[in-house]
């Protein structure tokens, strides 16, 4: 398949590199937007590692997508910083709201809500990211605009 040819090709070009499993998985996920079920045998017969390990880095690691992201993608920044302001409850807030949760789509495949640990804006906690862009000093009505944002 495509998936199949493309891993190969990715798995082809990083396999020289010491300790290739990692920048091997941040290609395919950049590649396709998640690392897809069908690329784990790929990269387990070219690194000599069985599926089970590979798949066990992929769900380790908390920024290995294993399906395909909604069309908007929240982050909430889980650290300390962000914590200590709050953002536990926000979090709870907006998983409430879209009734999802950690590393889940929506149904609709609308949004997918992903923890993030510092965004680098601790200054600013609680902290956010949505579609790529920072946010911070979130407060429970932007927890709920933008719930409401995401689900139009
Ligand atoms: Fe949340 Fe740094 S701890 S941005």
């Amino acid at each position: 398949t495509d998936i199949v040819s493309r891993t190969e090709a990715i798995v082809g070009r990083l396999k020289p590199l010491e300790g290739p499993l990692l920048p091997i998985l941040h290609d395919v996920q950049r590649e396709f937007g998640y690392v897809p079920q069908a690329s784990l045998p790929v990269i387990a017969n070219g690194l000599n590692l069985s599926r089970a390990e590979v798949h066990g880095v992929v769900s380790f690691y908390h920024d290995y997508r294993e399906a395909p992201a909604g069309r908007h993608v929240i982050k909430l920044c889980r650290a300390e910083a962000c914590q200590s302001m709050g953002g536990d409850e926000l979090a709870e807030r907006l998983l409430g709201l879209l009734g999802l949760g950690w590393h889940e789509t929506s149904a609709n495949s609308k949004v997918t809500i992903e923890p993030v640990y510092c965004l680098g804006l601790c200054a600013c906690a609680p902290a956010a990211m949505v579609d790529g862009e920072v946010i911070g000093r979130l407060d429970a009505a932007m927890v709920d605009e933008l719930a409401k944002a995401v689900q139009a």
